[in-house]
């Protein structure tokens, strides 16, 4: 029977075989214990000399590193295994020899290892990394379906800018100047004015010169949107979806975060509601640690650890000044200086993982923005028709993916959260 590490479960005491790749090798004149990966999971072959053929054996003590087989044997339970199992060989049959693979199980650096991001995906710590970034996509996608909304793909080409003029990535669309996108959301709202609640999944590209833990140049976005909802309600859709993302990766990807050593007990403790914390506060806050900051500035990471460092959830800094925001996001009223905004920090240190607001849906206000922001008119046309043509408060919000799986799986960097990271130095492989 042609199985799957994934699913030794159910054949027990019976013959198996299983296409594999050696990811590590451990053996003495008598046995062998062949670390086994084949891309659902991971098992362990014991190959005893006395137990199988002569050649069985000779062939389980040449097999190299990353060469690929054909594995079957014997499935037992085993407790010490991390997976529950083990296979007894009793045959191997080798598809391909691989030759100095170059990832050996010492210790190697970071550089060399992003060189080699190719063959770095087979570990078991990457391995585990995808298997939850794929695991908050699958509940993402549950959520809003459940949740009524429609998926929406926002274009990735663009004519103008969503978030700032200054990080965008120019390229030519034969004789026109066009934009990879930054945010799909100014598209989302033409989207929401047509389907109500909608979101999308999308890659958003930033040229930003920042060389940090926390920045991509290409990064993934979910971004919902939503006609008719105020910003508290949509706070409300924020930490509701955050905690079942969570809840989701707690479930699912049990053998993933052991894998990385996850504290689970922090993970448990995040179920909404989340606490909020006005900018206000925030800055009196800083300001009373010690921290060298102003009414009207920017959050830098340390600030944001600070504050993140007194919750055990993740924490919304609300109402920001509207100086330090986008362009789209609307006044509070009464206090035209700060805008119904937040973003969500993440625990642990982990930093804003989305920001999200209500937008300007007044006509006059909007174009008034347009000026002050020095945005051309002409390319948003578009944008000012949905204040046109019954316009109504709405709000949205972006989860950056690639922060989301590195606080989730507690991994420092983001390099590590996506399949092939482009950052600024970096375009290749
Ligand atoms: O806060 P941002 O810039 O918000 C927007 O783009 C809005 N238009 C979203 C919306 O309301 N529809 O980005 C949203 C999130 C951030 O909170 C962060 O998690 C992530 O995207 N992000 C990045 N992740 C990795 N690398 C970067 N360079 C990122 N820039 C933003
Ligand atoms: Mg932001």
């Amino acid at each position: 029977m042609k199985t799957t590490i994934s699913q030794v479960g159910k054949y027990v005491g019976q013959e198996v075989t299983i296409g594999a790749w050696l990811a590590n090798k451990r053996s003495s004149g008598k046995i062998a214990f062949l670390q086994l990966r084949d891309g659902t999971g991971f098992i362990q072959g014991v190959v005893v000399k006395q137990e199988v053929d002569e050649e069985v054996f000779s062939s389980a003590k040449a097999i190299t590193q990353e060469s690929s087989l054909y594995v079957t044997g014997l499935i037992r339970e085993d407790e010490r295994s991390p997976s529950g199992y083990e296979l007894t060989v009793t045959n191997i049959e080798v598809i391909h020899d691989a030759l100095d693979y170059p990832i050996t199980p010492k210790e190697h650096g970071t550089e060399f290892l992003m060189d080699h991001r190719h063959l770095w995906l087979r570990s078991k710590r990457q391995h585990a990394i995808m298997k939850v970034r794929n695991e908050i996509i699958r509940a993402t996608y549950q959520f809003f379906n459940e949740q009524g909304f429609v998926k929406v793909d926002p274009p990735i080409l663009t004519g103008s800018s969503a978030e700032g003029t200054t990080n965008l990535f120019h390229t030519k669309y034969f004789d026109e100047d066009a934009y990879l996108s930054q945010s799909g959301q100014l598209y989302m709202e033409a989207a929401a004015m047509a389907l109500g609640k909608v979101f999308s999944f999308g890659p958003t590209f930033r040229a930003e010169k920042s060389k940090t833990r926390r920045h991509l140049i290409e990064f993934w976005m979910i971004e919902p949107e939503m006609a008719f909802m105020d910003h508290e309600e949509s706070l409300e859709v924020q930490e509701q979806y955050v905690a079942f993302i969570v809840q989701s990766v707690l479930e699912n990807c049990q053998l993933e975060l052991k894998a990385l050593d996850r504290d689970l007990s922090k993970l448990e403790k995040v179920q909404a509601p989340f606490p909020r914390i006005s900018y206000d506060d925030a800055i009196t806050f800083l300001q009373e640690k010690g921290h060298e900051i102003k009414w009207g500035e920017d959050f830098g990471a340390p600030d944001e650890t600070a504050i993140a460092e007194s919750f055990d959830k993740p924490v919304f800094i609300t109402n920001y000044p509207a100086e330090i925001k986008a362009f789209y996001m609307k006044p509070q009223p009464g206090r035209e200086e700060v805008v119904l905004c937040a973003d969500l920090i993440a625990p642990e240190g982990y930093g804003e993982i989305i920001g999200g607001s209500q937008r300007i849906d007044d006509q006059a206000l909007l174009e008034q923005r347009y000026q002050e922001h020095n945005l051309s008119e002409e390319s948003y046309q578009w944008y000012m028709d949905l204040r046109k043509y019954g316009s109504v408060p709405h709000s949205g919000f972006g989860l950056g993916l690639e922060r989301t799986v590195a606080w989730l799986c507690g991994v420092e960097h983001v390099r590590e959260t996506i399949p092939f990271p482009r950052l600024l130095n970096r375009l290749y492989p």
